[in-house]
């Protein structure tokens, strides 16, 4: 199935949402967030705020202290239907002994049951992520820049409605960057997709980004057009 779904319906709703490991002390508090099909939101702030922590809830992996999250029209805990959701973690979860194709692979996997539509999406992806010339290559001789590629490519290759990124750029060189910015943003605006990414550079969130969310006093910056606070630390 394309990625595409009804542009009048969230992707994703945070409703009174609080994250993160102690429920006395929460990290994060989300008052109200949607997103919307063919949307990019960029989340900021500074390092240890919990921004990966808010990544890893929305993805099911962490559970929010308290509030509703509903994700790809499933509300939590139901898990989104499969193949939805795409996760770049910031801690990259590959095979580190099996080739960037095998890791690209288990991404379509996530996306398809028809074994030629797998191919044919994991081939696309490495070249999109510029790595056909390193697809047999096992993970471990790579760059931290080469391997932040394939696990972009891995989420790619799925073909999710919602992705979520966590500093998916970094490591990256200058031309690398824009490539792999390119892809993922086309990808977004052609399948009517969504996708938040993590990125703690300002400048490169605000190139990127429909929204800016800061994460950081709770304050609204009033210099970025756009910006939602979320309100942290209560
Ligand atoms: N599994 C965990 N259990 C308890 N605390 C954690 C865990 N993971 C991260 N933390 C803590 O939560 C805070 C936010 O972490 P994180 O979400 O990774 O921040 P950011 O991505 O904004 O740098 C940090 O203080 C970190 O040490
Ligand atoms: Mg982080």
């Amino acid at each position: 199935m394309q990625a595409g779904s009804n542009p009048d319906q969230p992707i994703l709703v945070l409703k009174d949402v609080a994250i993160g490991y102690d429920s006395s002390d929460p990290l994060v508090k989300v008052p109200d967030l949607h997103v919307f099909p063919g949307e990019i939101i960029a989340i900021a702030g500074p390092s240890g705020i919990g921004k990966s922590t808010l990544l890893r809830t929305i993805a099911g992996l962490v559970s929010p202290i308290s509030g509703t999250l509903k994700v790809c029209g499933r509300t939590l805990p139901e898990n989104p239907p499969r193949g939805h959701l795409g996760y770049v973690p910031q801690k990259l979860g590959l095979v580190r002994h099996a080739s960037v194709r095998h890791n690209v692979y288990q991404g379509a996997r996530a996306g398809t049951n028809i074994r030629k539509e797998r191919q044919d999406r994991s081939i696309r992806a490495i070249e999109e992520m510029k790595l056909t010339e390193k697809s047999r290559e096992p993970i471990r001789r790579l760059s931290g820049g080469q391997q932040r590629r394939v696990a972009t490519a891995r989420t790619l290759a799925q073909r999710p409605r919602l992705i979520l990124a966590d500093e998916f750029l970094s490591e990256l060189d200058e031309e690398t960057l824009s490539s792999v910015l390119e892809a993922v943003t086309n990808y977004v605006r052609e399948n009517n997709a969504s996708l938040i990414v993590v990125e703690h550079d300002i400048t490169r969130a605000k190139m990127m980004a429909d929204r800016l969310l800061i994460i950081d006093d709770g304050r609204m910056n009033p210099f970025i057009e756009g910006t939602q606070a979320l309100e942290v630390n209560p």
